[in-house]
């Protein structure tokens, strides 16, 4: 029987051990931590272990969510992982993750979905337990991106970092997720990519040589399209929820730079002290962004049970989304 609603039963995150500050960063490329601050907001980032996957981020985090839902990975039914920085090509690494923590009764795929793939993947799972097909969905939102980044490149290398947030996402009959908007432009695609490696230029000397499996940004184009399409997602999500932007009580917004969060609140006349940041100690971890913000929301008590926050992001693809949940 189909339920009315889903909601999320559990939160868990993981991040690297190794933390890479901006002082690190001006010994590595012609940058400095003032730059890094004014312009981003951020002041170090995570960096993964070599030899470690993003499957290892995903499994590490997907079992506190499982854990904080009270729940064991023989429960999970499906495991959605949304990453566009998977171990490998093939398998998937939402089935490294299945191996990793023993959900042995899941089914499992990648979503690509870039940093929106969180909401993405909670918009995936909320429709599956919905229609009934599928009880107790993990979403994981995992990426390993200093693997593709070009640390010569000052443009892009001082702002991501790895990271992995997950949920369980089950029925409920109150509350939940009341509303989510998903979109795409590929008419965007050139300006933010990892060109090389796919099945269009497979790895090559040529490649290699070229920096092409790096990833690359046009960054001021992409934050004019973020602050519009993370701003008219939450409304769109607001308006088909039947909720009023004075109703939220927290924004949870994917943390790629502090002056995108800044235009986004301001553009919707949001109280800048409701909007929850952490991008100073994590950068931008893409796919697990909005994850990790929302389990320490959680964590830190800016979210209680019955309220109303809003979830906003946006990434290569160019992809957005925003979602509206009663917690
Ligand atoms: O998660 C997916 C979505 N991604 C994003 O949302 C990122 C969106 N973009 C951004 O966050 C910003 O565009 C950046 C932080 C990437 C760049 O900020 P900006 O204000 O757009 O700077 P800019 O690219 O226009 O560059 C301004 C100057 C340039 O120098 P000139 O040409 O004015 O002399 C850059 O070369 O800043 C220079 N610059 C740096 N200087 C010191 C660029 N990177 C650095 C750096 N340190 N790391």
């Amino acid at each position: 029987m189909s339920s009315p609603r889903s909601g999320i039963a559990g939160l868990g995150f993981a991040v690297p051990e190794r933390v890479l500050t901006n002082r690190d960063l001006e010994k590595m490329v012609e940058t400095t931590d003032e730059w890094i601050r004014t312009r981003t907001g951020i002041s170090e980032r995570r960096i993964a272990a070599p030899g470690t996957g993003t499957s290892d981020l995903g499994a590490a985090a997907a079992i506190k969510a499982i854990s904080s839902a009270g729940l064991k990975p023989s429960d999970i039914d499906l495991i959605i992982a949304a990453t566009t920085t998977p171990d490998m090509p093939l398998p998937s690494c939402a089935c490294l993750i299945q191996q990793k923590i023993g959900a042995q009764q899941a089914a499992a795929f990648d979503l690509a979905a870039a940093c929106a793939g969180f909401v993405y993947g909670l918009t995936t799972a909320d429709s599956f337990v919905r229609s009934g097909a599928y009880r107790n969905v993990l979403v994981v939102g995992a990426d390993q991106i200093s693997s593709f980044i070009d640390w010569t490149d000052r443009s892009t290398c001082v702002l991501f970092g790895d990271g992995a947030g997950a949920a369980v996402v089950r029925s409920r009959s109150e509350g939940g997720i009341l509303s989510s908007v998903i979109g795409s432009d590929g008419a965007h695609a050139e300006l933010l990519k990892i060109a090389g490696g796919g099945s269009c230029r497979p790895a090559s000397a040529e490649t290699l040589e070229s920096k092409q499996h790096f990833l690359y940004m046009s960054g001021s184009e992409v934050f004019k399209l973020a602050v519009r399409g993370m701003a008219d997602a939450v409304s769109t999500a607001l308006e088909r929820s039947g909720t009023r932007m004075d109703e939220v009580t927290c924004l949870i917004p994917h943390q790629a730079n502090q002056r995108i969060i800044d235009a986004v609140s301001e553009r919707l006349g949001f109280p800048k002290e409701k909007v929850f940041i952490n991008l100073d100690k994590y950068g931008n971890t893409s796919a697990a962004s909005c994850a990790i913000a929302l389990c320490e929301a959680v964590e830190q008590g800016r979210i209680h049970k019955g309220d109303k926050i809003v979830m906003a992001t946006f990434g290569a693809g160019l992809v957005w989304g925003a979602m509206v949940i009663q917690w």
